[in-house]
């Protein structure tokens, strides 16, 4: 036998010699849920480990984490029943407590990069991510102006990327558009590209409270049967100025990970969903899984199929015990 591939996997040393894919901190981005009560702290049910926390844990957690090298931080408000409804007006408000904890986080970490959601999903009776109508239509174009303020008001507090996620068309171009006339040049759009209609959402809208009151999101969310109408929405993203391309979920969609690496200029971000968290968590509770390691596993697949960056919730666990 002239070639034996054993020998390059014959000790640690070797191995790491000939590792081709690395995980590290700056890659990631710490999805976190932020609570209106400024001390609270209530773990999801669904995704042991995660909490939502209140403004004052909330600063705690993201001072420990950048010790720990994590800088990015996506952060999603839980918004009280009492203060939804059709319009999503909480969303623009600047007393709401979500604008003003966004403030003090910057004010707090200005080196740590914040991330925000821009679709209606939290904020709505509905539990849609754009206007209902009254025959239950979810309205394209009409939604633009609700997303435009929501935008603007989540600039105002210094944020540094905002994240169209409602999967509806001309997003990009429009909050692109509103950002520069309103002194914003500088604020990213990380696009929720290729967001698919998926069953691995349910944790995440078991912590915000937010799943849809009637109907689906399969009329704006990407049929997860589909792989070139992802090069479509990759396209229109890039030419409507973009900074980051998205795919969401992360762990079904390698193949799409990998067909918008291969196709864009742009930075390739993946989105470990919560549904993807909620797995390897609850496996691992019964003894059935070892969770650091397929933790590792998990994120290095995203990482081999093309990602840049990593949304995950696995971000400070990874953090604590990744190996060195
Ligand atoms: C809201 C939004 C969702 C997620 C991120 N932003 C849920 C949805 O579209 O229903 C899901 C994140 C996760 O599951 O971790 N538009």
């Amino acid at each position: 036998m002239l070639i034996r591939p054993r020998r390059n996997r014959k000790s640690r040393s070797i191995r790491e010699l000939v590792q081709e894919h690395h995980i590290t901190t700056d890659d990631l981005i710490f999805p976190l849920f932020l609570l209106e009560q400024p001390k609270g702290a209530i773990e999801v049910a669904s995704m042991p480990g995660i909490y939502r926390l209140g403004i004052e844990p909330m600063l705690k957690e993201i001072e420990e984490c950048l010790k720990l090298g994590i800088k990015a931080f996506d952060i999603f408000p839980v918004v009280e029943e009492k203060h939804k409804d059709k319009m999503a007006t909480r969303s623009k408000n600047q007393d709401f407590f979500y604008l003003k904890a966004l403030k003090q986080i910057k004010q707090s970490f200005p080196e740590a990069c914040i991330m925000t959601d821009v679709a209606m999903d939290p904020y709505s009776t509905d539990g849609h991510d754009g206007i209902v109508d009254e025959n239950g239509a979810i309205l394209n174009d009409e939604t633009l102006e609700v997303l435009g303020d929501m935008a603007l008001a989540q600039a105002g507090t210094g944020i540094d990327i905002i994240g169209p996620s409602d999967m509806m068309d001309g997003r990009v171009g429009y909050l692109r558009d509103c950002l520069d006339r309103n002194g914003f040049k500088e604020v990213s759009i990380m696009s929720y590209t290729a967001k698919y209609a998926s069953a691995f959402y349910g944790p995440f809208r078991d912590a915000l409270d937010s799943a849809p009151k009637s109907g689906d999101k399969k009329t704006y969310q990407m049929d997860p049967a589909n792989q070139r109408e992802a090069l479509i929405e990759a396209q229109l993203d890039m030419e409507e100025g973009a900074d980051f391309l998205m795919v969401k979920p992360a762990l079904s969609y390698l193949d799409i990970i990998k067909l918008l690496k291969e196709n864009s200029d742009v930075p390739v971000a993946a989105y470990n969903v919560s549904g993807e968290y909620a797995m390897v968590a609850a496996a691992s509770e019964k003894g059935w899984l070892d969770k650091e390691q397929v933790m590792n596993e998990v994120l290095l697949s995203i990482k081999r199929a093309g990602a840049d960056i990593i949304l995950t919730y696995f971000a400070k666990q990874f953090a604590l015990h990744a190996k060195r």
